[in-house]
């Protein structure tokens, strides 16, 4: 019997807290129902809707209606779903800030990391950012609310226009309402596809698609958030309607605004040029078609506003750092829980099958390290990782890979990372690495814990970035802003 917990708190939407529950109690009775249970002898998917708030007592919704729960937070000990409804937003349409709701974000990230899905509905998701659970994940919310998410949480890699995304057990989906699509989806992960189509068809009246699609221009921006944001997200809705022959001075026309103006804003807000702002936002829809459509490429790259599909494959491999068709089977293998593919089986010999193809078209190094080996040496190492370092495959696997700290082990980065492994936690911290040669580099690396089915931890996944031509820029410029006080 599987437990899904409707997280209760302060502000939130009742219909989204109330709905929950009837959709989830309304869908048991039909999953019930009709299963046969000669068929299902034993095995019929069943689960229990737990209702809980941080202390135990009733919450208030964001009109001040008072809703009973059955526990609170801490009684929980084990559970397969969590579920976060969206918040009333504030008077200025924008989600509350959640910095008093760290216990409940804690109380998430511990229930993620023994192996629940976590599911954020619409502005719900700022709670999954405040848990740490959308560092370096795919994830959506509602469109309105993009910028905000993406400012007060940076390592959040946020879709536009997704509808929902489950990265990693940790599903993300857009809109007010969309603890609908969240509960068939938890549904359907939890009870499968069969438990998950009698749900949709009993609740919704018909099948709900499995996937969320890109919504379309019906969501013209209709700014509700201010200042910079509010130029952005217009600058972003423009660049996505526009064709392939848009450019830099069309979108300072559009804004009615000047070039230099354009200019000037875009750095402030998102140190980008116009040019790169527009490549990005083409890029980003591309992400999203290839991960929500069967589109070929070329046809793709025309509808994310490429000239040609040569241009599109340059600027995608630029940005998302690997090949459109690559990042195509990666996205889909995360889809459909990466968990899953290593649960099948825990074997080193799975390990270049399912990776090797996919990984070594990456320009970033990506390690995995077995924990359940003694040390938690690197077993599997993609041809990235060999490069940056200098280092062939016998001297890396079955190696720790504080190898490459080689003496500079006193690193502030190092206890962070450390404590982070403890806790089985992702992190992404820059570490002081040293090359087969000797040389130094500047290495940005972040860990994700990987789990089964059954939420044990299997590996850890490690993508290593060089970054010291950045590191070194950054010094320069730290240097030369010195002197230049100096003198003045
Ligand atoms: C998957 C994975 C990849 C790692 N990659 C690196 C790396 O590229 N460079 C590095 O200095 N440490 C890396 N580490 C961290 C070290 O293996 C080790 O955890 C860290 O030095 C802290 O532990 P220690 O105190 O025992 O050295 C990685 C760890 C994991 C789990």
């Amino acid at each position: 019997m599987f437990k899904i917990v409707i997280a209760g708190l302060d502000g939130c939407l009742g219909s989204a807290f109330i709905g929950l529950t009837d959709l989830m109690t309304l869908a048991r009775r039909a999953i019930a129902a009709t299963l046969p249970p000669s068929e299902a002898a034993g095995s019929r998917p069943d689960y229990q809707i737990v209702t809980a708030s941080a202390d135990g007592h009733p919450i208030r919704d964001g009109s001040g209606v008072r809703f009973e729960v059955e526990t609170s937070f801490e009684e929980i000990a084990a559970c397969d779903a969590v579920i976060v409804p969206s918040f009333a937003p504030t008077p200025e349409g924008k989600a509350p800030d959640m910095s008093s709701l760290g216990a409940a974000a804690a109380w998430l990230r511990r229930h993620h990391s023994r192996g629940a899905l976590i599911g954020g509905c619409g502005s719900g998701v700022f709670l999954l950012g405040e848990a740490g659970l959308l560092e370096g994940r795919r994830c959506t919310t509602s469109w309105w609310h993009q910028e905000e998410l993406k400012k007060r949480y940076p390592r959040a890699d946020a879709a536009w226009g997704a509808r929902l995304i489950d990265d990693r057990r940790v599903v993300t989906a857009a809109g007010p309402l969309s603890w609908i699509d969240v509960a068939l989806h938890v549904l359907r992960s939890l009870c499968g596809p069969e438990a998950g189509r009698i749900a949709a068809d009993f609740t919704l009246g018909e099948s709900a698609p499995a996937k969320g699609g890109v919504r379309g221009a019906a969501y013209t921006a209709n700014l509700i958030s201010g200042g910079a944001d509010a130029f952005l997200s217009d600058a972003e809705r423009i660049v996505r309607q526009s064709d392939a022959a848009f450019n830099a001075q069309d979108l300072a026309r559009a804004l009615s605004t000047s070039e230099r103006t354009l200019h000037r804003k875009l750095k402030l807000a998102c140190g980008e040029s116009p040019k790169t702002f527009i490549d990005r936002i083409r890029v980003e829809t591309a992400r999203t078609l290839l991960e929500t459509s069967e589109k070929p490429v070329k046809e793709l790259a025309a509808s994310a506003g490429f000239i040609d599909e040569a241009s599109f494959r340059r600027a995608f491999r630029r940005y998302a750092g690997m090949a459109p068709s690559a990042y195509r089977s990666w996205a889909r293998a995360k889809s459909q829980d990466k968990a899953q593919m290593f649960s099948l089986r825990k074997d080193a010999e799975i390990i270049p099958d399912i990776l090797t193809t996919i990984l070594d078209t990456c320009v970033n190094g990506v390690t995995l390290a077995d924990p359940d080996i003694e040390d938690a040496p690197i077993v599997y190492a993609n041809k990235r990782f060999e490069e940056i370092t200098g280092y062939g495959p016998q001297e890396i696997i079955g190696r720790n890979c504080r190898f490459l700290q080689g003496e500079d082990r006193d690193q502030e980065s190092l206890r962070r990372l450390r404590e982070a492994i403890k806790n089985v936690q992702p992190i992404e911290v820059t570490l002081r690495n040293y090359r087969k040669d000797g040389r130094l580099f500047n290495n940005k690396l972040n860990i994700t814990p990987l789990f089964d089915g059954q939420g044990k931890l299997i590996y850890f996944l490690g993508v290593q970035y060089d970054v010291t031509d950045q590191v070194r820029a950054e010094t320069e410029i730290g240097d030369l802003k010195a002197k230049l006080q100096a003198i003045a």
